[in-house]
């Protein structure tokens, strides 16, 4: 049985259009059963129904700061669609503890840099600065505290000398949509398994398991 999925967007969704992509094969272990919004302009929706996928706008700006009253009506949309699993992409909306809590080790989120380096805004920027060789992408589970909680994959990209937030947010991007769909396929055949604040999974995938950058030739 595949596993039921809801994505979360705020934006473009182009993490969301990698994760329906991967999952229209017929050997994915997840289906997108819904895409939910909190913008009525999130470009993304366009997008998902051009998929075929269902799309439920929730406009969180009405409820200002009474986060419970919003989780309430998402709650009962998930429901409403029997979802089961849980990808934020680029979806830019706090949760109160309990909401995170009830969804917790169900949850995903992909952020771009390699946590627990950069969480928050202009992370490509916060990389630039702190001239790092190697940044990249995180998918990780969800736990109160933004852009952290247990991490389920990274995949790394080399910094320029001369990148800009932008030419960094491009090669990271592409990197966001190769793992975010692995990512759920190790969730969603139930091959990652959480030990405490750490994800664990049965073998590691690259034998080699090293990426160092820059080169010295
Ligand atoms: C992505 O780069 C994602 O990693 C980032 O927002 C972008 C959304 O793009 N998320 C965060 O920064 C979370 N803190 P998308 O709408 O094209 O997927």
């Amino acid at each position: 049985m595949k596993r039921r999925v809801a994505i979360l967007i705020s934006g473009r969704g182009s993490n969301m259009a990698a994760l329906i992509e991967a999952a229209s094969a017929s050997d994915f272990p997840a289906e997108i059963v819904v895409v939910i919004s909190n913008r009525a302009d999130a470009g993304g929706l366009e997008r998902a129904k051009a998929g075929g996928i269902p799309t439920v706008v929730i406009e969180s700006k009405p409820f200002g700061k009474d986060r419970a009253a919003f989780e309430a009506v998402l709650q009962a949309a998930l429901d409403q669609h029997g979802v089961e699993l849980i990808c934020l992409g680029g979806f830019m909306r706090l949760f109160t503890a309990e909401f995170v809590q009830r969804w917790f080790g169900r949850m995903l989120n992909i952020h771009p840099s390699l946590l627990p380096s950069f969480p928050g805004l202009d992370p490509q920027g916060q990389a630039l600065r702190a001239g790092v060789k190697i940044s990249g992408a995180t998918v990780h589970f969800v736990i109160p505290e933004t852009d952290a909680g247990p991490i389920l994959m990274q995949g790394a990209v080399a910094v320029a000398d001369d990148d800009t937030a932008e030419t960094l947010a491009e090669r990271i991007l592409k990197v966001e949509h190769r793992i975010y769909p692995d990512a759920l396929r190790l969730l969603a055949s139930g091959r990652a398994r959480l030990e405490g604040d750490i994800c664990k999974k049965s073998a590691n995938a690259n034998p080699d398991g090293t990426l160092i950058s820059p080169t010295a030739g």
